[in-house]
């Protein structure tokens, strides 16, 4: 096991890293779309200005460093005040320990760092979720995903959703990222659209002041995650009332990621948050003709956006989970015993 910059890392190291990881999808997640060797570097280096992530392998040693096979990873990602793990190992690897060893040296890490918590998301119904409880970690949060699949969408139904929008407002569709002449009122927006959700952990970046959301939208760039945003402007005022972010992700373009989908508090009840997500549809089904499926993630009490969602065909797929545990302690659990 080693310390490991992706930054240097040989192509045929990433390229493996690619393989194991799509070894690990086939067993654990079998409906979702394999990676593509694409752009993994740069998602795998780049962060937001003033995060950090540390990564290290597990590989075969008897094979010179840079040609060998990388069946375990685990990245740290350092946010302002909480690590976030990521972990994975190789199916045909797994039970001997492995994953516990790629745990204890992001640990330590985070423990010299100063880092007095540990997040990490953890699937349900996968084997990590056992891991994480063995290790001592504890269920903090959960969503639910949920997968549109393109095949299924009734495009006419969507195109009466994307147009009933009630009088007053415009919705406005904005590949790459917001205008400039926007972002001060998109930041607000996300602002005022926070539902005071204290229990998320925010292993997820949300952007809420307007240089945060240039930084968001450049490093989502630099990782090859393609922004798209639809959204809905009060016509009398001019401010941003709504808004809906999906990412299409170079290393997985057939499948996109729903991110935050915002309506301001005094502009709900008007129809927004369907009419911005069936244009997000619309607009895709042209500027990405190789998706065919979008997953999104919602808290279980978000009722509204769940019925939105449902009437445009998601369906809920599992339950994701956010754990956290006490840096201190895991260090001492996970000591070597001799
Ligand atoms: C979670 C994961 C990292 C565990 O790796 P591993 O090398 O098998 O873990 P370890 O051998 O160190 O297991 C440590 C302990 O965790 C628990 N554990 C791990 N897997 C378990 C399972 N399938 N069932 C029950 N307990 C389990 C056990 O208590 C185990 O100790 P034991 O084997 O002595 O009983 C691995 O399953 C994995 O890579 N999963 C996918 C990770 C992921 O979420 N990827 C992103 C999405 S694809």
């Amino acid at each position: 096991m080693r310390e490991w910059d992706p930054r240097s890392a040989s192509d045929q190291e990433i390229r493996s890293l690619v393989e194991t990881l799509n070894e690990v999808l086939a067993a654990d997640l079998p409906d979702d779309p394999p990676w593509q060797d694409v752009q993994v570097r740069e998602y795998l280096a780049e962060t937001m200005p003033g995060q950090r992530r540390i990564s290290w392998v597990a590989e075969d040693d008897r094979l010179p460093e840079g040609e060998s096979t990388v069946f375990g990873h685990v990245t740290l990602l350092l946010l302002g005040d909480i690590g976030v793990l990521e972990v994975l190992v190789h199916p045909q690897l797994r039970r001997r320990g492995l994953g516990q060893q790629l745990v204890a040296v992001a640990v330590r890490r985070a423990y010299l760092e100063g880092f007095s918590s540990i997040g990490v998301e953890a699937i349900g119904d996968t084997p990590a979720i056992a891991f994480y409880e063995a290790l001592g970690f504890e269920r903090e949060y959960v969503e639910t995903r949920s997968v549109l699949n393109l095949s299924s969408v009734d495009w006419s139904a969507l195109s009466a959703m994307a147009n009933g929008i009630s009088a007053g407002y415009r919705v406005e569709y904005h590949p790459g990222g917001p205008p400039e002449a926007l972002l001060e009122s998109y930041a607000q927006a996300k602002l005022e659209g926070q539902d005071g959700d204290d229990n998320d952990l925010d292993l997820r970046p949300s952007s809420s002041d307007p240089q945060r959301l240039r930084d968001s939208l450049d490093t989502l760039h630099r990782r090859g995650l393609k922004p798209y945003i639809v959204l809905a402007i009060h016509e009398a005022t001019g401010v941003v009332a709504g808004l809906t972010e999906l990412v299409v992700p170079a290393q997985h373009p057939e499948r996109a990621d729903q991110y935050d989908t915002i309506v301001v508090r005094e502009h709900r009840g008007y129809g927004i948050d369907r009419a911005i997500k069936a244009r997000m549809l619309l607009e895709l089904r042209t500027a990405e003709p190789g998706l065919r499926e979008v997953q999104t993630w919602n808290a279980q009490h978000s009722e509204s956006m769940l019925k939105v969602n449902a009437e445009l065909g998601f369906q809920s797929d599992r339950d994701w989970y956010e754990y956290i545990a006490d840096v201190a302690q895991l260090v001492q659990r996970l000591e070597p015993t001799n």
